[in-house]
């Protein structure tokens, strides 16, 4: 897979099918400014457009996921830069949410705010076990403006979203498992590892198929039951006749490994 970025603050690479993005701002321990913003939404683009098949996103250094917007830069904002802001938090989630293919955030550190939403907007998380993680807006006067107060209640549902929003707690790795805010939790120096293997394995499957799941999926929290049954039924029934589907069951009747697309 051919993946180039000219960004300063943002990293990426291949290894197969798998696109790795890394923000790579450590001395800010990679709060999210205007700029690297843009350049991880120019990331993901060059994933997509390489026909990434996964995609791992983590933090450059050895403390930090995403620190958070970046507070610096907002401690100067009126209001409709402050909109403004949101915005592009907003569209870079949604990018990442509607991305064509399974996100893996690598939590590797601290996720804060806005860092907190970014893995938030991805499908899975896997934490290190110094991961830190926390909406903490509040203690900063604000509240979650990248979607932590809509995506956070749909993951860990309403009671413990308001407790972590209200209180601006900052969870350890096994009590963020505890409340379902990361799948799993692994020793800090088999992170790397575990993500790209759970990658791999993603890349591996059929990619029409893992798509169509996951925005079946992401239906599912946008809709009522009844409509997304009916995304559900068009969904399914427009995989058959794809290749992959006439494979996957014919491999299964011959008894032999798929292969496909
Ligand atoms: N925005 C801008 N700069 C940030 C930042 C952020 N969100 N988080 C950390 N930094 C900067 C610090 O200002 C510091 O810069 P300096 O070296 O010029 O002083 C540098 O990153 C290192 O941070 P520091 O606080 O010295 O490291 P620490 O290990 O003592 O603490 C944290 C790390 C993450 C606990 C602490 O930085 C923190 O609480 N950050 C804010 C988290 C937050 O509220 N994020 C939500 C924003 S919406």
């Amino acid at each position: 897979m051919d993946l180039t970025l000219d960004a300063e603050t943002v990293a990426v690479e291949s290894s197969g099918d798998v696109a790795r993005v890394v923000v790579d701002r450590p001395d800010r321990l990679n709060a999210l400014n205007v700029e690297t913003l843009g350049a991880l939404s120019d990331a993901f683009d060059a994933a997509e457009a390489a026909g990434a098949r996964a995609v791992v996103v983590t933090g450059a250094g050895d403390s930090a996921f995403v620190a958070g917007a970046d507070i610096e830069h907002m401690s100067e904002m009126d209001p409709p830069e402050a909109l403004a802001y949101a915005e592009a938090g907003h569209d870079l989630c949604r990018q990442v949410e509607r991305f064509p293919a399974p996100v893996i955030a690598a939590v590797n550190g601290y996720a804060f705010g806005g860092g907190c939403e970014l893995a938030l907007a991805c499908d899975l998380r896997v934490a290190s076990e110094r991961a830190v993680l926390g909406q903490t807006e509040v203690d900063l006067g604000i509240v979650p403006g990248w979607g932590g107060t809509q995506r956070l209640p749909r993951l860990v549902g309403d009671e413990v979203a308001r407790r972590l929003i209200f209180f601006g707690e900052r969870v350890d790795a096994t009590d963020a498992s505890e409340h379902g805010l990361v799948g799993e939790v692994v020793a800090h120096d088999e992170l790397d590892g575990r993500v790209d293997d759970l990658a791999a394995t993603l890349a591996e499957k059929p990619r029409h198929a893992i798509r169509a799941a996951k925005d079946a999926i992401n239906a599912s929290h946008e809709s009522d039951l009844d409509s997304g049954l009916a995304y559900e039924r068009r969904t399914f029934a427009g995989l058959f006749g794809t290749h992959d589907q006439r494979e996957g069951m014919a491999a299964f009747q011959e008894d032999r490994d798929p292969a496909f697309e």
